[in-house]
C-alpha cells in the first residue's frame, strides 16, 4: 500500500447535513466502523451532541460562508455532500467544491435526485449543474439519485382515530420503491470505504418494491392493523395548505416534485443498494414496524381536513 493510499484509509471523513436524515445515518454507520468522522452542523444543539456521543469531531459551519468551508475541509481524506433544496443549494455547493479541492480532498459522494436533467427549472435543474461541476474536479466522485424517500410515507400520514389512518398525498396513481435513509447511508458508506470504482458514476437508488399509493397503504394497512386508504389529491390543494401554513418555499418545491413524480420521473426499479452496499433494501413494512410510534399522530406535512379548509 502506498503512502498515499494509507493517509486516504486512515484521514478524516466529512459529514455535510450531519444532523438531517442520510447525514445522521452516515454517521451513525461510519461511527459504528470506528472511522474518524467530522460533522458539520450549524447549531450546536441536541443533535450535535448526539453526533458528538456517537464519537465524531463537531464543526459549526454554515456551507454559506466560505471560509467555515475551507475550516471544516482542512485535512478531509473523503468526505459525503448533502444540501436541502432551495435557496442557497448552489452557492454551498460551489463553496463546498472549491473548498475541498483547495484542501486535496481525494473523494466525494454527493447527494442528487432521481430525474434531475438541464431542460428543467427547479431542483432538478440545480442538482443536475451541481453534479456537472463536481465532474469539472480532481476528484473521485460519485453521484447518487435516489427516488424518493420513505419518509413521505410518515410526514403526510394523518392519524384520523385509534383505528383509521389516511394517506393524502398529490401523487395520483403512479409507482415508485420507497427508499430508506438507512439504505440510503448504507450505499454512501460502501463507496465512501472504497471510492476508486466508482468515479463519476451515477446511481439512481430505489427501496426494495414499486408500489403505487394504493398497494402502500395496503402495506401500512396490514402493518398497523388499522383502517388505511389513500386518498389523492390534487397538486394546487396541496401547495395552496402548504402556503398557508407560512412555508412558500417547502411548499413550491414539494409542488414540483410532485409533478415530476406524477409524470414518472421518480419510477423505475433497479438493485443498486444491495449490489452496492450487500443489504436489501428495506421494505414498507419493515419500516413502518421499525416507526410504529411515528404513525400515532399526524404527520409534520398531514393535509388534514383542518389544513385544506384553512387554505
Ligand atoms: N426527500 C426526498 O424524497 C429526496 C429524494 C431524493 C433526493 N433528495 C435530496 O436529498 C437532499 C436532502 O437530504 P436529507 O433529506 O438527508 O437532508 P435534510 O434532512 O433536509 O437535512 C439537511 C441538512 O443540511 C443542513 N443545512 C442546511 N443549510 C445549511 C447550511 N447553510 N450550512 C450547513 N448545513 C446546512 C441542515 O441543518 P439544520 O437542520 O440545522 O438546518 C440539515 O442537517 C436534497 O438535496 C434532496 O434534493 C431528497
Amino acid at each position: 500500500m502506498t503512502e498515499k493510499k494509507e493517509s486516504m484509509d486512515s484521514g478524516v471523513i466529512l459529514v455535510t447535513g450531519a444532523t438531517g436524515k442520510s447525514g445522521t445515518e452516515t454517521v451513525r454507520l461510519l461511527r459504528e466502523r470506528g472511522l474518524p468522522v467530522r460533522a458539520i452542523v450549524r447549531t450546536m444543539d441536541d443533535r450535535a451532541e448526539r453526533l458528538r456521543e456517537r464519537g465524531a469531531e463537531i464543526v459549526q459551519c454554515d456551507l454559506l460562508n466560505f471560509a467555515d468551508v475551507r475550516m471544516a475541509t482542512t485535512d478531509v481524506a473523503k468526505a459525503y455532500f448533502s444540501y436541502p433544496p432551495g435557496p442557497g443549494y448552489i452557492e454551498a455547493a460551489v463553496n463546498f467544491i472549491q473548498a475541498v479541492t483547495d484542501a486535496g480532498v481525494h473523494a466525494v459522494v454527493e447527494m442528487s435526485q432521481i430525474g434531475v436533467r438541464p431542460d428543467t427549472t427547479h431542483i432538478g435543474l440545480q442538482h443536475w449543474i451541481v453534479e456537472r461541476m463536481f465532474d469539472r474536479t480532481p476528484l473521485v466522485v460519485t453521484h447518487l439519485r435516489p427516488t424518493l424517500f420513505m419518509n413521505w410515507v410518515e410526514n403526510f400520514w394523518i392519524r384520523i382515530s385509534a383505528d383509521k389512518g389516511i394517506l393524502r398525498l398529490p401523487l395520483g396513481s403512479v409507482r415508485h420503491a420507497p427508499i430508506t435513509m438507512e439504505d440510503v447511508a448504507r450505499v454512501i458508506e460502501a463507496i465512501l470505504l472504497n471510492p476508486e470504482p466508482h468515479d463519476r458514476e451515477i446511481y439512481e437508488l430505489f427501496g426494495a418494491q414499486e408500489l403505487d399509493w394504493y398497494a402502500i397503504a395496503a402495506k401500512v394497512q396490514a402493518e398497523l392493523g388499522i383502517e388505511v386508504r389513500y386518498e389523492p389529491i390534487e397538486i394546487w390543494t396541496m401547495l395552496a395548505a402548504l402556503t398557508a401554513l407560512g412555508r412558500p418555499d417547502r411548499a413550491h418545491h414539494l409542488a414540483m416534485v410532485s409533478q415530476d413524480y406524477r409524470d414518472g420521473f421518480y419510477s423505475g426499479f433497479n438493485n443498486m443498494v444491495e449490489q452496492l452496499s450487500g443489504f436489501k433494501p428495506t421494505t414498507v413494512e419493515e419500516y413502518v414496524a421499525a416507526n410504529r410510534d411515528a404513525f400515532d399522530t399526524n404527520g409534520e406535512l398531514a393535509m388534514t381536513d383542518v389544513r385544506l379548509n384553512a387554505a
